[in-house]
């Protein structure tokens, strides 16, 4: 077969929201301690207020928009007063989640919410519901947002914070079908509703945005429920978890990847486009006009890691197949972004597809960073629809689509289209027809011979975006080839 990409004529104009490019960190083996913050105390590593300043800086470069704290199941074990003042009288307590290690609380409220300030994106935060009370979450949402004089607004101005930061992402407990209290969405419904209500919009522009914790994949019970159950005042989306994963509970190297394990991984992230169509499909039923949004508050790849248990706590190396993983998940996002409004890849620094990973005063970007960068040019753009054919990519009497693809247009007027070719050995070849006339195109690609390749602490510069060549304009279209196993960006002036 050929490959083709149309413009669909079409006269939506879908904004791509920039949230869909949002990154989570939780309080899980190195993503906060050790990773992000290393201590106001350090002189070895340049940090502002103690988070290491090459990480500000390569953040910074990929424009997040967004960044969700403290969890994950974290934040159902979470109670905040722990984490505000003196840092010396902050008690020690038991991360039960994560390895029963000590959580010395050293990095609370104000050490994220100023991160939040210094890299210019929107604080996201993760509420307790699981172990928590009404009143511990309500005095939250009133120490970081109320302007006026109030006992909790009195205690921030004590802890040195005059101004509010005015944080609008709420999630409402996370994954309470599990870890967050293994409730059934009945009740869970119920929990939201009296949480939600005491929660107070005061101070925010339009009020709070308050994501219920959604499904895990197919559960598409838990999404009917939710939809049906709970009055659409009190809820500004519903969450959709959705990991890569293979060989869920077996250890092994991260690394030593087979195209077998390859493929898998491949057939777990095109699911996600299945997931979001019957998600969607649930919450229209309920509300026709798009006001609730779908958030898939965590996604990304997860290898050979034993949950909870293991010596690493979900450190795996990030390789080159997890830039397919993004380029193809971002532009199943990108398809939706009628409904997608907010997607956060699982976990920006040394955790599952980290963005970055640290040892000692080292820092690497990664291959999932750079499609991270590529990518950014959709933050915001105007999605423009697409008619794709794609070859498949085959593996032992097995099909997947080969080609996945998404398209906007900035507000310079310049048109961008993100392409991914997951098919291991075979090129493609793909021929675009124009809607309108062209002067130049131009790209950018990222690519690796093998499938375990990755930026390694004494190599960090192996695999990075160069730029791509082989795309032609001609008066009848644009003829792209796409090499094995890359993601390219083309830029259409
Ligand atoms: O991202 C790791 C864990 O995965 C999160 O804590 C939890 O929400 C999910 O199961």
């Amino acid at each position: 077969q050929q490959n083709t990409i149309a413009f669909a004529k079409s006269n939506d104009t879908t904004v791509i929201s920039k949230h869909i490019y949002g990154h989570f960190a939780e309080h899980l083996g190195r993503c906060i301690y050790d990773g992000f913050y290393v201590g106001e105390d350090n002189t070895t590593i340049p940090n502002t207020n103690g988070v290491r300043n090459d990480i500000i800086n390569a953040l910074k470069a990929l424009n997040i928009p967004n960044l969700r704290w403290p969890g994950g199941c974290f934040a159902d074990t979470y109670h905040w007063k722990d984490g505000i003042g003196p840092k010396e009288n902050r008690p020690a307590i038991v991360n039960t989640w994560w390895g029963n290690v000590t959580e010395d609380n050293s990095f609370g409220t104000h050490d994220f919410l100023n991160l939040c300030e210094v890299l210019n994106t929107e604080p996201y935060i993760s509420g307790n519901v699981g172990s928590g009370s009404v009143q511990e979450l309500a005095d939250w949402v009133q120490y970081v947002n109320f302007e006026g004089k109030s006992p909790m607004s009195d205690l921030r101005r004590q802890n040195g914070r005059e101004k509010p930061w005015k944080v609008k992402f709420w999630g409402v407990g996370n994954e309470a079908w599990g870890c967050g209290g293994n409730m059934r969405p009945e009740y869970y419904v119920d929990v939201y509703r009296k949480y939600a209500t005491f929660m107070s919009g005061v101070g925010v522009e339009g009020g709070l945005d308050k994501i219920a914790s959604g499904a895990s994949d197919a559960d598409y019970r838990w999404t009917e429920t939710l939809m049906r159950d709970i009055p659409h005042n009190l809820l500004q989306g519903v969450a959709l978890h959705h990991y890569s994963v293979i060989d869920w509970g077996s250890k092994g190297s991260s690394t030593e990847f087979k195209e077998d394990q390859y493929f898998k991984t491949m057939q777990r992230s095109w699911k996600m486009e299945e997931l979001i169509q019957k998600h969607t499909e649930i919450m229209d039923k309920y509300d026709p006009e798009r006001k609730v949004d779908l958030v898939v508050d965590e996604w990304g790849g997860w290898y050979d890691v034993m949950q909870g248990t293991n010596p690493g706590f979900l450190y795996q190396q990030n390789t080159m197949r997890d830039a397919m993983i993004a380029g193809m998940n971002l532009n199943i996002f990108n398809n939706h972004a009628q409904r997608v409004k907010m997607a956060n890849l699982a976990q920006t620094v040394n955790v599952l597809q980290a963005v970055i990973l640290t040892e000692g005063k080292k820092m690497i970007l990664t291959p999932t960073y750079h499609v991270m960068e590529m990518y950014k040019i959709h933050q915001d753009a105007v999605l423009v629809p697409l008619q794709l054919k794609t070859d498949n990519y085959e593996y032992k009497g097995e099909y997947l689509p080969a080609i996945s693809a998404s398209a906007s247009i900035d507000k310079e007027g310049v048109t961008h289209i993100s392409l991914v070719n997951i098919d291991l050995h075979d090129s493609k070849n793909i021929t675009v027809s124009l809607d309108k006339v062209y002067k130049s195109v131009s790209g950018r690609i990222l690519k690796s011979a093998k499938v375990q390749d990755y930026n390694s602490f004494g190599d960090p510069e192996k695999i990075k975006p160069t730029d791509f060549k082989g795309a032609v304009l001609k008066k009848d279209g644009i003829k792209i080839e796409v090499p094995p196993f890359s993601v390219v960006v083309l830029a259409l002036k």
